[in-house]
């Protein structure tokens, strides 16, 4: 096969065989194919789609460019949570060690940060020591203690995502419905569950700025894993302003274990029990959403959440005293205050310019190859709807390099907009697709 006469035809809005699309993932997993001639057809596709056979043979390719794990074994119900991506997305950090607290198995592969939305893995690796890079005896090993895992794809679990995910970051080729779906469905196909709720983000911040958008994205993730036998839940949530108060990695931590404590931010807290109760009563250890909600309620409350996000950090070789103070945490050192230019009521406050402003920041990669650091990020202490009085700060960002926080000012200053009229609080969740 010759894979410039694919890009072509792809170009020219043909339809690829699936056995060119096998041909075309394996070769590109295997280093065979360049970037630039993977670029090239990702871009295709982004132009282009991939028909209903297509993106079953590119979901395929990329769920058997590795191993394809079997947890038959592990007598509790295999269940798991991914989002589209957003900003201040952290639910992951809390929610994971929450459900397996009340007894359903989390066997999670996380992704790294894609354009302006951060990355649970990225969150993940602010505590020190943290590994997520776990070949499958140990990905098995940890879940059989645990209950439990946190990682990322390894070389051999899903090579072609992780390799696209980087690619793809790089080349302007993300908010694509076949391939943030194979790339999502794929990762979540390898891991053996029995059931997956994904949280499929619309709004600024997300790679879905419409209601219809995401509802057709979670419409094609639901099908594919329904055909495939895991059954697949989604809620379709907001995305136009951050969730919760912190935007980057070190900081993001910090806030999700305020949630484990019981003490986090009201829509953080939320949405994790909304995706709680999906997970718990799909994997059967909860009868309806009130009973899976007071499961995680007592969870949070007698402090076996928190035990067993330590456990699992400990299991992965982080540091676990940086969750008893979180003050450990990387935190860069400089401060400055964005404050509110007048009195008012929140009208905007916008998901995607604080993103990109995180990543400015250098919360988040410019570049594949690109390093992050760390402590830097945004505090965000308000919320569309709050009254807020002239000099209140509506954004504190901490950075390190004049330069790079020259480049994410403008951007921050123009996230905020002040009115006159009561505006109402932003919904969390807006539908549900099965
Ligand atoms: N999350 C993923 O894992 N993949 C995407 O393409 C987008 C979000």
């Amino acid at each position: 096969m010759n894979v410039v006469e694919l890009i072509e035809r792809k170009r020219d809005g043909g339809a690829l065989t699936p056995d060119e699309i096998v041909w075309m993932i394996g070769r590109y997993s295997a280093d065979d194919i360049p970037d630039y001639q993977m670029s090239s057809m990702l871009m295709a596709v982004f132009k282009e789609g991939l028909d209903p056979e297509e993106l079953s043979a590119w979901v395929d390719a990329m769920l058997h460019s590795g191993d394809v794990l079997d947890f038959s074994h592990v007598a509790a119900p295999k269940v798991d949570k991914h989002s589209t991506g957003g900003v201040g997305d952290k639910i992951s950090i809390p929610l994971a060690p929450i459900v397996a607290a009340c007894g359903v198995a989390v066997p999670m592969m996380s992704g790294r940060g894609l354009g302006h939305t951060g990355g649970t893995l990225d969150k993940l690796e602010s505590i020190p020591g943290f590994r997520t890079a776990l070949d499958p005896p140990e990905f098995r090993a940890i879940l059989e203690k645990t209950g439990l895992v946190l990682a990322g794809q390894s070389e051999t679990l899903v090579p072609a995502d992780r390799r696209l995910y980087a690619l793809r970051d790089a080349t302007g080729t993300v908010p694509s419905i076949p391939l943030i779906s194979s790339s999502i469905m794929s990762k979540k196909l390898a891991e053996g569950l029995d059931a997956l709720v994904l949280d499929v983000k619309v709004g600024r911040g997300a790679f879905m700025k419409e209601l219809d958008d995401a509802r057709a994205l979670a419409e094609t993730m639901v099908s594919i894993g329904t055909v495939r036998g895991t059954a697949v839940t989604a809620l379709l949530t907001d995305m136009s302003q951050p969730l919760g108060r912190t935007i980057g990695n070190a900081n993001e931590i910090a806030e999700s274990v305020d949630v484990l404590r019981g003490e986090g931010p009201a829509d953080v807290t939320e949405l994790t029990f909304r995706l709680g109760e999906q997970m718990l009563v799909m994997g059967g250890v909860a009868p309806g959403p009130a009973e899976a909600r007071a499961q995680m309620e007592r969870a949070v409350e007698s402090g076996a959440a928190f035990e067993k996000l330590v456990e699992v950090v400990v299991a992965q070789g982080g540091d676990p005293s940086v969750l008893e103070d979180t003050s450990q945490l990387a935190r860069a050192r400089n401060e400055t205050v964005v404050a509110a230019p007048r009195s008012g009521v929140l009208a905007r406050c916008d998901a995607l310019d604080l993103g990109v402003a995180a990543l400015r920041l250098g919360a988040g990669r410019e570049k594949k190859e690109d390093g992050i650091d760390r402590g830097v990020g945004i505090v965000v202490p308000v919320a569309v709807g709050d009254t807020v009085a002239q000099g209140d700060p509506l954004a504190i960002l901490r950075w390190a390099g004049e330069r790079r926080l020259a480049d994410a000012m403008p951007l921050v200053e123009r996230a905020f907009e002040i009115g006159d009229e009561a505006v109402e609080p932003t919904p969390l969740v807006y539908g549900e697709v099965r």
